[in-house]
């Protein structure tokens, strides 16, 4: 919770919920359910027909659950999205919104191990049932793998210097805590950029713990085969390598973004893009909620 007692305050809310457009006696899905805001908007906008089901793999996230006997919250990773959709016999759905990435009560709490301003455990797992924690992949993971986490998740410049420091200072103690690994590394940070290059060495370990990337790219591909045609996707990313894969994914139906065309040049895919541009939100929110900043949303619609 921040100093106000509020979990998360949703970012896009209005214009990723008009991205889904709604039909009231239709089921959605909430891959990032967080502090429940954008859920409870789909509820409003649901009749008593109409049926939506959360993800979160986060325990905490749970006890935000909304009172409601249209939502099941489920407990568990969206990569396991169309086995839950069928299991509750939900299949197909008729949009799909995800907010990706971290909520502020994981980024506040230093005891999860994201934040780069408060000492805590070097955990980063989102789900406390996740098999590596940063602390065992800093400390066990090779310069020559560590290198490569830093330089394809984290898009550091100076991924091999800065894994060759971490593999000599652990020898003389295993690095356990956020702030020790902070300390350590911070004076490889550019001049006047500490902050981001903290910042990215902290996205490149989560996105590896919660091997992020892979959930996203099985979630795409289960949501496309679960959406009815005419259903919308509603995507929110935080950071460019989301992003690309959310826009190559709706404008190619693949993740390299490879253009099929047909015999006569018409570009194959199985989406029609509503944002050409991604939508990003306005001044004002910014002003207000910082971590909106980075925000991209992209919507696309099912041919
Ligand atoms: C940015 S927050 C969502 C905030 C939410 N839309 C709101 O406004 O409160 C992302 C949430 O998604 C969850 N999450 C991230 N990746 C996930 C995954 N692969 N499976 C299930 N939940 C995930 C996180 O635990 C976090 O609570």
């Amino acid at each position: 919770m921040d100093s106000n007692g509020v979990y998360h305050r949703p970012v896009l809310l209005s214009e990723s919920i008009a991205g889904l457009h709604i039909n009231p006696d239709g089921i959605y899905v909430d891959v990032t359910f967080g502090s429940g805001s954008h859920s409870l908007a789909i509820l409003k906008q649901l009749s008593p027909k109409g049926r939506l089901i959360a993800f979160d793999q986060d325990p905490d996230a749970h006890k935000n659950k909304i009172d409601d006997e249209r939502l099941i919250l489920v407990s568990g990773n969206f990569k396991f999205l169309k086995n839950f959709v069928k299991y509750y016999q939900a299949a197909p759905i008729d949009g799909l919104l995800g907010d990706l990435g971290v909520s502020s009560f994981q980024f506040d709490n230093p005891q999860k191990g994201f934040s780069i301003r408060n000492d805590g455990p070097l955990d980063l797992r989102m789900n406390p049932e996740i098999r590596l924690s940063a602390k065992e992949i800093i400390n066990t993971y090779t310069a020559k793998d560590l290198t490569t986490l830093f330089k394809q998740f984290g898009e550091l410049k100076n991924s091999y210097s800065l894994a060759q420091k971490i593999v000599k200072l652990r020898q003389n103690e295993p690095f356990t805590s956020t702030l020790q690994l902070v300390n350590a590394i911070k004076s490889m940070a550019p001049k006047r950029k500490e902050n981001k290059f903290l910042a990215q060495v902290f996205q490149a370990l989560r996105i590896e713990v919660n091997e992020e990337l892979d959930a996203l790219k099985q979630m795409l591909e289960q949501a496309l085969e679960i959406l009815k045609p005419g259903g919308y996707l509603s995507i929110i990313s935080y950071h460019s390598l989301e992003d690309r894969l959310v826009k190559n994914f709706f404008k190619t139906g693949n993740f390299e973004g490879v253009l099929k065309k047909d015999f006569y040049g018409n570009v194959l895919s199985p989406f029609l893009v509503e944002t050409r541009k991604p939508i990003i939100p306005t001044a004002g929110e910014i002003e207000s909620n910082n971590r909106a900043r980075s925000a991209k949303l992209r919507i696309a619609k099912k041919q």
